[in-house]
């Protein structure tokens, strides 16, 4: 026998060994059994384990975290606005389908929804995903998922977004040991106009990742899939979400909203084994909502970085932002368009889109609509026009932005060429 052979063994008995780990690992619970305060539940392959961690003043949670990646990140909280006050949580499934974390004393911190009653006994499994389901008698459809729960992370294969059922947002943790959720929310935005990524601290927003524009939203230069992830949009008379797609199973990635209300995107890969951020919300200082005020342009690379577009002049304090120099003629045929290149698009609460329509039929279709402001058109947007003020407008450069049009009178009756890219500066006033 020599060394390979030996070497071969030992490999064979390791593998052995994660194998036998891994089947003897329990990925389901079922109907009058516990899920104890020292207990598991690992996924299939070992990607994801469900049980319980320590919090601040060693309270306790049921969550869901990498079973395999050091540092325990936690993904998902079942009652993060009820800890335990000690171990002696357990997870149990009822007969009629729902899950309950009672402690011994029978207090209930937290049970999922209600669900139609299954036929036969429901079985509660923790998925290769990171999603714990309830399946039904029958085993084919969910009658409850952690997903349709999201606590302050997206992972591949969940939404964020609203369906007929409500919103799926994300929330942060209070603190670095404390899961309560936190003031910020991330999630899509569709009162009205053009659904949106944003994130939002009760009614206000304060970050607007803007529109998707085909490919990514228009807010986020750097929210570019590659061959590890990707990304996904669907924007559905019933349903609109955003969705990230992981394409290795030994790979791991997932949007965050932490804390302070940043979102970020991380990745971990075999070959980098650290959590590499791929984008964050916040960048420079033209990523606060708004900064410019109505109609200004916010540019990180000058100074100031705010300015009026062309035709627009600064608004007198305490106004702010920027107004046009000349009122629109509307019916006298005699508006026009000034570009901004590279730009992210204005908010979009009050937006129209037509995907049917090209960029000259879009052209004349804000024009025959006195209060249509602005337009932008591509394959990735479709026709969007907008109306009254523009608001959050920032200029990156013209590889990462897109062409936005604003409507101008013009006293010539000759539209300015839309290839300008001119604006004046002005300084800030609250
Ligand atoms: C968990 O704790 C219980 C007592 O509460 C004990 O009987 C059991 O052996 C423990 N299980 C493990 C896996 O440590
Ligand atoms: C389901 O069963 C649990 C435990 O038996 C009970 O507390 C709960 O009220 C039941 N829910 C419904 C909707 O019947
Ligand atoms: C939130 O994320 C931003 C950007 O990554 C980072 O600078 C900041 O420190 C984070 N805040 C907390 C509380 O982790
Ligand atoms: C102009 O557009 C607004 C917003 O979509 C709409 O409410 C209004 O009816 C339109 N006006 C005309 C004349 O089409
Ligand atoms: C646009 O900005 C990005 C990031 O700052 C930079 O990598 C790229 O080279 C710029 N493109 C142009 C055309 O300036």
């Amino acid at each position: 026998m020599g060394r390979r052979y030996s070497f071969a063994r030992s490999v064979a008995a390791l593998l052995l060994v994660a194998f036998a780990a891994i089947a003897g690992a329990v990925n389901t619970l079922e109907v009058g059994k516990a899920l104890k305060d020292n207990e598991t539940l690992i996924s299939p392959e070992g990607t994801f384990a469900l049980g319980f961690f320590t919090g601040s003043l060693d309270r306790r949670y049921l969550g869901i975290w990498y079973h395999r990646i050091p540092g325990q990140t936690v993904v998902w909280v079942a009652n993060r606005r009820r800890p335990l006050p000690g171990a002696t949580g357990e997870l149990t499934l009822s007969g009629n389908g729902t899950l309950v974390l009672a402690d011994a004393a029978g207090t209930v911190y937290w049970s999922s929804p209600a669900v139609a009653a299954p036929a036969t006994a429901p079985v509660a499994r923790l998925l290769e995903r990171g999603n714990l389901v309830v399946l039904d008698g029958s085993g084919e459809s969910y009658a409850w998922e952690s997903f349709s729960q999201p606590t302050d992370t997206l992972l591949p294969g969940m939404k964020i977004g609203l369906n007929t059922g409500g919103a799926f947002n994300l929330s942060p943790w209070r603190s670095a040991d404390d899961p309560a959720p936190g003031d910020f929310s991330l999630g899509i935005a569709v009162s009205r106009g053009v659904p949106q990524l944003v994130v939002t601290k009760g009614s206000a927003t304060v970050w607007r990742g803007g529109p998707w524009i085909g490919d990514r939203f228009s807010g986020i230069p750097a929210m570019k899939a590659n061959n590890q992830f990707s990304y996904g949009f669907k924007w559905e008379p019933d349903e609109v979400y955003f969705r990230l797609y992981l394409w290795y199973s030994s790979d791991a990635t997932r949007v965050t909203i932490n804390r302070s209300g940043i979102a970020e995107h991380f990745l971990w890969t075999g070959e980098k084994p650290q959590w590499e951020m791929i984008w964050t919300s916040a960048i420079d200082a033209c990523d606060s909502y708004n900064v410019c005020g109505a109609n200004g342009l916010c540019n990180v690379r000058e100074s100031p970085p705010c300015s009026c577009p062309e035709g627009f002049t600064p608004r007198q304090p305490p106004a702010g932002g920027c107004e046009l120099k000349e009122p629109l003629q509307c019916r006298s045929g005699t508006d026009g368009f000034v570009a901004v290149a590279g730009a992210k698009l204005p908010d979009t609460f009050a937006a129209t889109v037509d995907k049917t329509i090209g960029f000259d039929e879009c052209k004349a279709h804000c024009l025959r609509n006195c209060s249509c402001t602005a337009f932008t058109s591509s394959d990735g947007t479709g026709c969007i026009t907008w109306f009254g003020d523009l608001d959050d407008v920032r200029v990156y450069n013209a590889t990462e932005g897109q062409e936005l049009f604003l409507r101008v009178a013009t006293s010539q009756g000759r539209p300015p060429p839309l290839n300008s890219h001119r604006h004046r500066s002005f300084n800030k006033s609250k």
